[in-house]
């Protein structure tokens, strides 16, 4: 199905001001467990709220949400659970990019899937070049993704510059870490929600977050919606962002 051009929702941006949020989805164990259900049926659950926020994101006028769906800490789980959140994540793109596509939506990911199964890694990329044309906002999914490693990452690309003498150690500045980052074509990162009650990063975009805004809700992840997600963004229109200044 060829992608439409969509109006455009927001021409002088949205109200909100914020142009990347990141969510890290927590809570869909806690959820099945309230239902005495199995955990596979929060993370179900979950992919429903995937849905419903990516919908939002054109409307709310963002121009990139990253969702953090599978953490570089998370193989501790039980095979089993491994197993499932991959075959979910497999299922969601089969099942979900042609109306990504529709929408105009760029799919991304982030951190190192190249190490999933070949299969899997061949759907993720189809899907990114399939929708890398779109202008409409970028969804990007973090999977097998972590902040510390992502710096090792950076941390080695740059010291290889400079033994290959490309870039003077005393050289390198914040911009280069930019760059060589998973995010380095995406937005700064504004606001940062975590759903379920925890209030920590849990290895998640620890640079980009260095001047974003927090916002911690009780909500479970399966129960998280648009509503929830415009409510953060207005949360974010009254902060007073100052980056250092007065
Ligand atoms: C945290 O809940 C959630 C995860 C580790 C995975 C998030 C995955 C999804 C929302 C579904 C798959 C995603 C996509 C994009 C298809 P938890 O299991 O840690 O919950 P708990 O803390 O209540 O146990």
């Amino acid at each position: 199905m060829a992608s439409q051009a969509q109006p455009d929702l927001h021409p002088s941006g949205p109200a909100h001001g914020a142009r990347h949020v990141a969510i890290i989805m927590d809570g869909n164990g806690r959820w099945a467990k309230k239902r005495l259900l199995p955990r596979i049926a929060g993370h179900r659950a979950g992919v429903q709220a995937v849905r419903r926020v990516a919908r939002a994101a054109r409307e709310l006028g963002l121009e990139c949400l990253t969702l953090y769906a599978f953490s570089s800490e998370n193989w501790k789980r039980p095979a089993h659970e491994v197993a499932d959140l991959m075959a979910l994540l497999r299922h969601f793109i089969q099942s979900d990019l042609d109306e990504f596509h529709a929408n105009d939506v760029r799919l991304r990911v982030i951190g190192n899937y190249q190490v999933l199964d070949p299969s899997l890694v061949t759907l993720i990329e189809g899907a990114v070049s399939r929708t890398a044309g779109n202008s409409g906002p970028i969804v990007a999914i973090a999977l097998n993704y972590g902040a510390q490693d992502e710096l090792v990452r950076v941390a080695q690309a740059l010291a290889q510059k400079a033994v290959d003498r490309v870039i003077a150690p005393d050289r390198i500045g914040i911009e280069d870490i930019d760059r060589a980052l998973y995010t380095a074509d995406l937005p700064p990162l504004d606001l940062l929600i975590r759903t379920s009650g925890e209030q920590r990063l849990s290895n998640f975009m620890l640079w980009q977050a260095a001047y974003a805004e927090l916002y911690f809700t009780e909500t479970l992840w399966p129960d998280f919606d648009e509503t929830m997600l415009a409510q953060a963004l207005d949360a974010f229109r009254l902060r007073d962002r100052r980056f250092g200044g007065l």
